[in-house]
């Protein structure tokens, strides 16, 4: 399996043609011939279509790809596309806005569901957006530059309490008090390099081989985000929007993601009794998926590309059973 480099817009799409089967429910491409899969089908992350674009040479003349991105930047980038295809429609939005985003399209269901969480490599290598600690920029980190608060005004407002929360909870970060103390006493955020030096000031001592703004960052960058909020809203709304028989593929790239959809996926796919319900007799808890999937990239595409070194793809068929009981 190879990884598509696309230099023209500067991302290296990772696991591509893993999450391309998955998500048509095929061990491998191919097995599929070329625009022969009709049906509808989400990106859910769209950046700069490296997924897409592999899905779409699979997908027949009436099928439909509905792509979503927070960044208006991946948006464009979309919407160039969607001009010259008239099977692609286009979401500005958090796919945490799934099911009402696909309501307003007219769509109630679809066959396959993909979404390749985090950060693209445009987001990081842009400076001017602040996710960077190796380049200069305004302390932003927003996907969405259109709404809500960038970090910088957040952290003037925030407690040295409540920032070492978020270091620690999303950065899982040990130093947090420390951290979030000296950021506090900066006099403003208007430069990332300058956050960063701060953090490295202040923290004791990182891992080798690891900037030590590395974990602070990623936390600032999830909270401002709602990250996590984010992703447990779509895994949650795909049980509705997938039909049995639908594919559900999704890849992150760190721990607390990555938790989170495979405790997602072994909930829903054992089918248990719910203890939660606190009943006498507790009613089973639905089987909305199969066999959890679980792929990680190749040694090959690692060494290409080390970004994709902390990737994990994981998946599911959404089920035709509805509840343990039907086995
Ligand atoms: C890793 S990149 C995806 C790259 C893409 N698969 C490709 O090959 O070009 C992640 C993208 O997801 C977007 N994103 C992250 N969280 C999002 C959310 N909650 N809703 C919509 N888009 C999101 C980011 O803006 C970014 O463009």
């Amino acid at each position: 399996m190879s990884s598509q480099a696309t230099a023209d817009f500067s991302h290296t799409t990772v696991l591509l043609e893993e999450t391309v089967a998955m998500v048509l429910g095929v061990k491998t491409l191919a097995d599929v011939p070329k625009r022969s899969v009709s049906g509808i089908y989400v990106d859910a992350t769209f950046g700069r279509g490296g997924h897409s674009r592999l899905l779409l040479e699979y997908l027949a003349d009436d099928a439909c790809l509905v792509v979503f991105d927070k960044d208006p930047e991946a948006i464009a980038v979309a919407q160039d596309l969607a001009q010259a295809d008239a099977r692609i429609k286009v979401v500005h939005d958090s796919f945490a806005s799934l099911t009402d985003s696909l309501v307003t399209l007219g769509i109630d269901k679809v066959d396959g569901l993909m979404a390749d969480l985090g950060v693209s490599s445009p987001q990081l290598d842009d400076g001017t957006r602040g996710f960077s600690f190796m380049r200069d920029g305004a302390v932003d980190m927003r996907m969405d530059t259109t709404r809500g608060e960038p970090v910088s005004a957040w952290l003037t407002r925030v407690s040295a309490d409540e920032l070492a929360d978020v270091l620690f909870e999303y950065g899982e970060e040990r130093h947090s008090r420390r951290i979030a103390r000296a950021i506090k006493a900066m006099e403003n955020y208007d430069s990332t390099l300058a956050l960063a030096e701060v953090i490295k000031q202040a923290h004791p001592n990182w891992q080798k081989g690891k900037h030590p703004a590395t974990q602070s960052f990623q936390a600032m960058r999830i909270f401002i985000n709602n990250e996590l909020g984010d992703v447990d809203e779509f895994l949650t709304q795909s049980i509705d929007v997938l039909k049995a028989g639908g594919e559900l593929a999704v890849i992150s790239f760190h721990s607390l993601e990555d938790r989170r959809i495979k405790q997602f996926l072994q909930k829903h796919s054992r089918g248990q009794y719910d203890e939660d319900a606190h009943l006498p007799i507790p009613p089973v808890r639905p089987k909305y998926f199969g066999k959890p999937k679980r792929v990680a990239p190749s040694d090959a595409e690692v060494k290409a590309n080390p970004r994709a070194r902390s990737a994990w793809l994981r998946g599911a068929t959404r089920s035709d059973v509805a509840w343990v009981g039907d086995v």
